[in-house]
């Protein structure tokens, strides 16, 4: 229970990555916001948490909308008085050749804009008064190293390694940690939909992971639910990469 009564914001909580870590961090004893942009699918994850005897509620919303990081918040707080630990996961991807990208604007919006609007308003209208929190930044792989194919998500993702960087060391003289986790190759619904578009390039993806295997949404989840909780309390600016050794193989070698 190492989150009893404290207050969770999760954004893209309806599926994934989301989905395991709202459940994980209310099986810990979180009250957990839950906002997704499909407001169904936000409302199902609150469900499953209350029929599992947790504590949520829903924030629908698009997250790449400053109006709506404030407002989504500000209803979180009103609601339950304060912010504790924000997770900004929400996330989107595509595949397109960088000459012809045409979703740069909504791939910048959802995937770095988002994280930034989210954690200023979270820090804003709580956790700077309340000199306390904690903010999980999910960044990817793409962060760190690149693949042809998504120039808007491999700048975006690269982009939040330094907002976690930059708020950690901004906001550390208010007791705010700000860390970032890389996932590897994990089976949610944006690989699903990648997959779809080109199933051969996966296929031949899935075979370089040192591990032998995708994660699962869960893993991600217990690399956010540390980094957010009192385990963590001197870690702040932080990258945790969680890739089956994605990144120790960047030597272009094939597994073995
Ligand atoms: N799955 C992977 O292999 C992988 C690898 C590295 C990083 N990531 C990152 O992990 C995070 C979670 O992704 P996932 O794999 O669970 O994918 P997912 O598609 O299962 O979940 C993403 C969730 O975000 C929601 N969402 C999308 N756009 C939104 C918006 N504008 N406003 C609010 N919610 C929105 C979706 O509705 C969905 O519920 C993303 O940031 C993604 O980039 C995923």
């Amino acid at each position: 229970m190492r989150f009893k009564d404290k207050v969770v914001v999760i954004t893209g909580g309806g599926s994934g990555m989301g989905l395991a870590a709202s459940k994980l961090f209310a099986a810990e004893g979180a009250i957990v916001a839950v906002n997704d942009v499909k407001a169904e699918t936000a409302e199902r994850t609150v469900a499953a948490i209350k029929a599992a005897g947790g504590r949520a509620l829903a924030i629908p919303g698009d997250v790449a909308s400053k109006e709506v990081a404030q407002a989504c918040v500000a209803e979180t707080i009103e609601r339950h008085g304060r912010i504790d630990v924000l997770v900004n996961n929400a996330g989107i991807a595509t595949i397109q050749p960088a000459e012809a990208y045409t979703e740069w604007d909504r791939i910048i919006g959802v995937d770095l804009n988002a994280p930034f609007y989210w954690s200023q308003a979270a820090a804003a209208q709580s956790m700077i008064a309340n000199k306390a929190g904690a903010i999980v930044n999910i960044s990817s792989l793409a962060g760190l190293v690149a693949y042809p194919g998504d120039v808007g998500y491999i700048a975006a993702k690269a982009g939040v390694l330094g907002l976690t960087r930059s708020l950690a060391v901004e906001w550390a003289k208010y007791n705010i940690r700000v860390n970032c986790v890389c996932p590897g190759f994990t089976d949610t619904q944006i690989i699903k939909d990648m997959e779809a578009i080109d199933p051969n390039r996966f296929a031949e993806r899935r075979r370089r992971i040192p591990m032998q295997r995708a994660a699962q949404p869960e893993e991600m989840a217990k690399a956010m639910a540390f980094l957010a909780s009192d385990d963590a309390s001197y870690i702040t600016g932080a990258t945790l990469n969680v890739d089956g050794g994605q990144i120790a193989l960047s030597s272009g070698w094939s597994p073995g």
